[in-house]
């Protein structure tokens, strides 16, 4: 067993469940608290789901408590990641609550995309063990958790979760400020807001930017991120492409007028069958479900020992 320490989860909802297995699976006992009772009832099901999916040993799921009441599944936890709607006065209502629930040395962490912790936390007594953990979905197949510290959050908390992470089997980077996207949606926004402005400038279609990065630069990525690449092919040649390129990248103030307009205009994406490409009935699970296969089978392949032989 890896985890002598038991972890609370804050909401059973698509991030919570995913929290709480991963957990689990790293040997921790787990205390979901999901106040909505058909949430609850469906938790069983969609935890089996993960399981299924990633081939591990069904008595993990033993390790895993449900509750309707917040203190039993927050008791004698030694971490709490709360994955509740993303409001901030519901998450500083609970933060209060589970504050007076745990030790005074049970960290508190939140996995909101985008409220910053300090502001979830200011009314509490120990604002030092607050922290951010921005874990990305489905939390149970993607490695990174950006670990968030704000103006309060102690180095000692910083450290701490971190290696608890870690020890799960995620890949967690520490993140110093506590600032809008943290680090990994602002590289991902900053890529959208070009691909977009491509788009409206009749450059290429949606289609195409999707090809572009999935068999192009996209097809590295994964073991090659932008700063080794960069140094890889030398910073003089990027100071080139940069003293010819920048001036042309996009700078519309705010979102672009294109995304403005398709939101206007309902077209919402595969919700909706039309976004920035067009979605026949069905396609949204198709790409669900070869997004699943695809990180289950990287998943896997890391726990076994490495994914390809490099
Ligand atoms: N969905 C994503 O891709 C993603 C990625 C990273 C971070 N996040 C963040 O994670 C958090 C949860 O997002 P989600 O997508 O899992 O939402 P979700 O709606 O699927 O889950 C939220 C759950 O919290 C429950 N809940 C409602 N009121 C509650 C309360 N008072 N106390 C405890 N639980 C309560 C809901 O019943 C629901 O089951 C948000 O802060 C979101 O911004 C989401």
């Amino acid at each position: 067993m890896n985890g002598e320490e038991k972890i609370g989860v804050v909401g059973g909802g698509l991030m919570g469940h995913g929290i709480a297995y991963l957990f689990a699976a790293a040997g921790h006992r787990v205390g979901i608290f999901e106040p909505v009772a058909e949430i609850r009832a469906s938790l069983p099901k969609r935890l089996q789901s993960i399981l299924d999916l990633l081939g591990d040993d069904p008595a993990l799921l033993a390790n895993i408590d449900v509750d309707g009441a917040l203190a039993p599944a927050v008791k004698d936890a030694a971490f709490v990641f709360e994955a509740a709607p993303e409001k901030l006065p519901l998450k500083q209502k609970i933060f209060a609550e589970v504050e007076q629930a745990v030790a005074p040395d049970a960290i508190l962490a939140s996995n909101s995309s985008a409220i910053p912790s300090t502001q979830i936390g200011l009314s509490l007594a120990h604002r030092e063990r607050v922290v951010g953990t921005h874990f990305w979905n489905p939390p149970h197949l993607v490695p990174l958790v950006e670990v968030v510290q704000n103006e309060k959050t102690s180095a000692d908390v910083v450290r701490r979760t971190i290696e608890l992470l870690r020890r799960a089997g995620k890949t967690p980077v520490h993140v110093r400020r506590d600032i809008p996207g943290f680090v990994g949606n602002r590289l991902q926004h900053a890529m959208k807001r070009e691909a977009i402005a491509l788009v409206a400038a009749g450059v290429c279609d949606a289609e195409t930017i999707d090809t572009v990065v999935k068999e192009g630069f996209g097809a590295r990525t994964a073991v090659l991120g932008p700063m080794e690449q960069s140094d890889l092919v030398g910073l003089d040649l990027n100071l080139d492409i940069a003293e010819v390129l920048y001036e042309h990248l996009d700078r519309t103030a705010g979102p672009h007028p294109l995304l403005r307009d398709r939101v206007k205009a309902g077209k919402l994406g595969m919700k909706t069958g039309e976004g920035l490409r067009q979605w026949a009935p069905g396609q949204a699970d198709a790409v669900r479900a070869r997004l699943s296969r695809f990180l289950a089978a990287q998943a896997k392949a890391r726990k076994k020992g490495f994914a390809v032989d490099l």
